[in-house]
């Protein structure tokens, strides 16, 4: 702490401008420092975004994200970098003292996600994992109507993440990598999106995978049908797909015994059909529309979350424990997409 604020870092400015800004306009924070490996001269988008925002002046600029860890006045850093990077990051932070924000996915492998909240349970370190669904106005009017039963009991949910890559490659093409399945990678959004809907633990998942929109991608699918069988009785799909053609959407759906909803992250309008209605005489079709506001990435709410937590002690809900379960649920469907077989989703971190 520093002049009565947390004092933070973000490591990573492609996505992390979001925590940038986030930062900048919550006022428990002081964004001291950022780092991104890129050499002098940076690249424009880096070099302009440096100015709009004033870093070049106001904050420390690292190239290596050792030196934030090393940084004794952090308190927070957002780790925004590529995802391979994001376990040894988040660890190394947590261990030198910081509290850590840390991009979806939270790791691309479960030995690394055990091994972060190991690291959380001992160093007690605040680790939240940003998924943004979890601050998406329709997906939370969407779970609270479902939590207090204006749709009766939920037997089925579906969600997707059906986002064009060919011209998302990330920055020198890192997305592009074979070690970064998109269910893994992107899909994680819509089957987080699920569990946190529907509240309950994933049991088992079955899937298919094929490849033919990005054939020449080093992954072995770019797109997915995921099965999930919950706990108490829902099932699940997750369609997942980066090699479509199609503007992106998070189109979801939510079936329960008394009505429907369908939700998306970048639609002014949610719907329901519930009885009455559907059951009317008159039109046994009708949706009602619900207007919501769009905001798809509300990093403002995390960063918020995080002070709340850290200097109120309000409940972390997206705790190690839930990014964790997440990579696990993800990583039993690309499991079972290769073997053919449905496979236990691990909940035990
Ligand atoms: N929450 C969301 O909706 C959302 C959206 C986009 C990206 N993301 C996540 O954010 C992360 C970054 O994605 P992006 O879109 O910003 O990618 P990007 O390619 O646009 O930017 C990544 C930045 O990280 C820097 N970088 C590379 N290696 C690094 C390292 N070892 N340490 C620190 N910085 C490093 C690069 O120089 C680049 O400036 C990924 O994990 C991605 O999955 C999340």
């Amino acid at each position: 702490m520093k002049n009565g604020k947390l004092q933070a870092a973000v490591i990573g400015l492609g996505e992390g401008f979001r925590h940038v800004k986030a930062y900048r306009e919550t006022p428990d924070f002081e964004l001291a420092a950022v780092c991104d490996p890129h050499p002098d001269p940076l690249p424009e988008r880096l070099a302009r975004r440096l100015v709009d925002y004033d870093l070049a002046h106001t904050t420390r600029r690292y190239h290596d994200y050792r030196e934030v860890v090393n940084d004794p006045e952090i308190d927070v850093a957002s780790v925004v970098s590529p995802d391979y990077f994001h376990a040894e990051q988040a660890i190394a932070l947590m261990e030198a003292g910081k509290h850590v924000l840390c991009e979806k996915p939270m790791t691309l492998d479960l030995g690394e996600a055990a091994a972060i909240a190991e690291t959380v349970r001992r160093t007690g370190r605040t680790f939240m994992i940003a998924h943004p669904t979890r601050y998406t106005p329709a997906f939370i009017l969407a779970k609270k109507m479902i939590a207090r039963g204006d749709i009766g009991e939920l037997f089925m949910a579906e969600s997707e993440y059906a986002h064009n890559y060919r011209h998302v490659g990330g920055d020198g093409g890192w997305r592009k990598d074979a070690r970064r399945d998109p269910l893994l990678g992107g899909g994680c959004h819509a089957v987080d999106f699920l569990r946190w809907a529907v509240d309950d633990l994933i049991d088992e998942s079955f899937a298919y995978g094929t490849k033919k929109g990005l054939a020449d991608w080093p992954i072995d699918f770019d797109s997915y049908f995921a099965l999930y069988k919950f706990k108490h009785g829902v099932i699940g799909k997750v369609m997942c797909s980066i090699g479509l053609s199609r503007p992106y959407t998070m189109r979801s759906v939510f079936y329960g015994t008394k009505g429907t909803i369908i939700c998306d992250n970048l639609s002014g309008k949610m719907q329901l059909s519930s009885v009455p209605f559907y059951d009317s005489p008159a039109d046994s079709t009708a949706f009602i529309d619900i207007p919501v506001e769009v905001n798809s990435h509300n990093v403002e709410a995390q960063v918020k979350l995080m002070a709340d937590i850290i200097l109120r002690g309000a409940k972390n809900t997206a705790d190690v424990v839930e990014g964790a379960r997440t990579v696990a649920a993800c990583a039993a469907a690309i499991e079972s997409a290769h073997t053919g077989k449905p496979v236990k989703v691990r909940n035990d971190f």
